[in-house]
Parts: C-alpha cells; structure tokens; sequence
C-alpha cells in the first residue's frame, strides 16, 4: 500500500510505494531532499516527523540514536512509510532549481584510467542538455530496482557526454559488469541530477578540496567549472589514494598548477608500492590537510570518498576551527544490497 508524505512547512506532498524509502520517493518525484549516503551512516537525511510512523526494513541505522528516535527523528534514506507522514523537511533548491530526471544513455567511450578505475562517457539523448551542478551525482538504474551513484566528473559547460569513474569492487554487481561483460554502445538508465554536493558560488573564502580516490571526479568538475569562471580564488586540492599508479589524473592536475593562478595540489599516498620513488606524501589525506591547515576558520571545505575519510574529515576539521556549513561532502557509501523500489 502506497502513503503520502506531506512536507513541511511547503505543504509539497508525495506517495511514496511499499518499501521503498522516503528519501527514494521524494527524489522520484524530483523533491530534491538533503542527503549523501544513502547508506544511513551520514545523517544529512535527518528529518523530523511530525505525525506518522516510520520503519527500517534493513534495521534501525545505527547513526540515529535512541535519543533522536525518542524526538521523532527519522534518517529518510532509510525510513519506509508505515502511514500517510508529515515531515518538518524543505526540498534543496539548487541554483537554476534543476529538474531531476530519468533518461537512457549509451556508453560511448569507456577508457581504464588506472587497474582499478573505469572511465565511462555516457551520451544521452539528443533533444534537451542535460542541466547539472558541478559536483553532483546520477544514479545508475540496473534492474530489479537497484541503482548505483556516480559522480559527475566533467563540467557542466562541457555536458555533451557526461563522464564517470567507477572504481573497481570486488564483487560488486555494476563495477564487475563495467569491467568484464560491457558490450561497446551498451544502453544503461540512468537518473539525476542528484545530490548537494555542488560548487557555492555565492562565497568568497579560499578552498581546499580533499578527494579519496574516485572522490577526485566531483572536484574535477568542480575546478574545470571554477577554471571556466575565471576564479582566481585560491584552491587546494588534496587528492589520496592507495599507491601513485592510483593517482590517475595527476600529470592533469600538475599542468593545471603551472597555468592556473591560485591552484595548489598536493598528492597523498597510504600505501606506496615499495619499489616506487615517492618524495611526496605518505599517510592519510584528511591529516596531511589540517597539518598543512591547522585554522581552517576562514576556509570552505569539500570533500568527496570513501566513508571512513568523510566521517574522519566530519569530526576533524570543525576541530580546526572550520564553520561545519562551510563543510561539503558526499560520502561514497556502498549502495544498499537490496533495490529501493521500483526503477
Ligand atoms: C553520492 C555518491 C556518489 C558516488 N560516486 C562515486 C564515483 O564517482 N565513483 C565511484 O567509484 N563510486 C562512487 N560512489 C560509490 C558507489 O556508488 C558504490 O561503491 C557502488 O555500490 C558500487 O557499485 P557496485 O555495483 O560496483 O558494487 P556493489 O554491488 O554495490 O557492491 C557489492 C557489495 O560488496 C560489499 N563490499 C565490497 N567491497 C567492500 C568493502 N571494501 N567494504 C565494505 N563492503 C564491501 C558491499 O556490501 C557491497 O554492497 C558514490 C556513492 C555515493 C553515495
Ligand atoms: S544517512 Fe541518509 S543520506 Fe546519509
């Protein structure tokens, strides 16, 4: 059985179908909620229920304590209707306030930019550009409902083909696909755009910019958007990764440091391989930035990555003095094993 959900204080209301979450519902009707993770780990859904009950099929997440359960609290991404819902929440209205939408796309070209990260450029088609914020996010659609997001890598400027890195997970169902069964011009789905993870022009502040591995693709787009703005605001780039073959993107970033007045960028590695040169740094990247940063009251900070790396960036750098509304993020959760409704 399908319930509205009503949202407060717009009055905007939505059906949201049997098992699926409310975070699901609202982005199919293009109500583009706050939220990251999808994964019920980051609490940016965090919402307040005004009358209703809710459920957590896959159990309650354990980022919602019992005291925000004891106030009504509900993490959206996670929480399925169990009756008709009012919910104190206002839709993210994006600059431009962009439609999302569904469109099939074919893979144009697919080119391997390290062992363990894909390239996919995605066409779709032809009748309408495609409208998106640097640093948002699409859901690939797969069947059975299950979908898979992915950062936009390229520009919106440059949104002919929209690019996309996905690292390779070991037995994970779209990256396994990408990497040994596509077919050349395979047909996917794909919706969005999603997501709040975008460039603040609005603001002044210098910026530093902390990617973990494919993290690195929104803040590309981010700075080839700035670059095209003509910003000469000054931006950092902390890019980690795994090993230097995994920086795959680095002699880019490097030219753009000789021609782009304000651009810094400093490479990170966990785990040099250990017969490579490397002079540069070594350990994680979220402490390589505030040993280089320790006041960070007069920056904007986004980062994009792994959890482990957002969640360590969440609690250290408000630490360092960081305003935590200057601190953007997408944290690259796993998507949930089972489907969020249909697609
Ligand atoms: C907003 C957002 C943006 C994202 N952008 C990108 C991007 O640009 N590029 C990118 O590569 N990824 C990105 N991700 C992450 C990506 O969506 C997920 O990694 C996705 O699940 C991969 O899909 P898959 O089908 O290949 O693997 P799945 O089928 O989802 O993975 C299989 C399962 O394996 C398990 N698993 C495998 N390895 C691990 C591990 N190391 N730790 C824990 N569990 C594991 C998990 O349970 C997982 O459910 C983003 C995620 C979000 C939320
Ligand atoms: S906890 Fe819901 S989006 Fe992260």
């Amino acid at each position: 059985m399908s319930f509205i959900v009503t949202l407060h204080p717009s009055g905007e209301h939505f059906e949201a179908r049997p098992g699926e979450s409310v975070l699901t519902a609202a982005l199919r009707h293009g109500l583009n909620l706050p939220h990251s993770c999808r994964g019920g780990s980051c609490m940016s859904c965090q919402a307040h229920i005004r009358s209703g009950r809710v459920q957590y099929p896959r159990g309650t997440p354990s980022a919602l304590s019992a005291v925000d359960q004891a106030a009504d609290q509900a993490l959206l991404c996670q929480a399925v209707a169990e009756t008709d819902l009012d919910i104190d929440i206002a839709p993210l209205v994006t600059p431009g306030d962009i439609r999302i939408r569904r469109l099939p796309c074919r893979v144009q070209r697919v080119e391997r930019l390290c062992p363990d990260v894909m390239m996919l450029a995605l066409k779709l088609p032809g009748f309408e550009p495609f409208e998106y914020l640097a640093g948002q996010y699409v859901d690939i659609l797969l069947r059975e409902g299950e979908r898979r997001s992915f950062s936009l890598a390229n520009p919106p400027h440059h949104s002919e083909l929209l690019e996309i890195h996905v690292r390779r997970v070991p037995g994970g169902r779209f990256s396994d696909y990408v990497f040994n069964d596509m077919k050349p011009r395979a047909l996917l789905r794909l919706e969005g755009p999603l997501g709040q993870f975008y460039l603040r022009e609005d603001s002044d502040r210098p910026i530093l910019m902390m990617g973990g591995g494919t993290g690195y693709a929104p803040l590309k787009a981010m700075l080839e958007h700035a670059f095209h703005l003509g910003w000469e605001r000054p931006i950092h780039l902390y890019w980690g990764a795994r090993a230097r073959i995994d920086l795959y993107d680095a002699e880019r970033l490097l030219a753009w440091v000789g021609e782009r007045p304000g651009f810094r960028f400093t490479p990170v590695l966990s785990e040099p391989d250990p017969g490579e040169t490397w002079d540069g740094r070594v350990g994680f990247v979220h402490e390589a930035l505030v040993a280089d940063y320790p006041n960070l009251s007069a920056h904007d900070v986004y980062m994009a990555g792994p959890p482990p790396m957002i969640k360590a960036g969440r609690l250290l750098l408000p630490e360092r003095g960081l305003d935590p509304q200057r601190l953007y993020f997408d944290s690259f959760d796993y998507a949930q094993p089972r489907g969020e409704g249909p697609a």
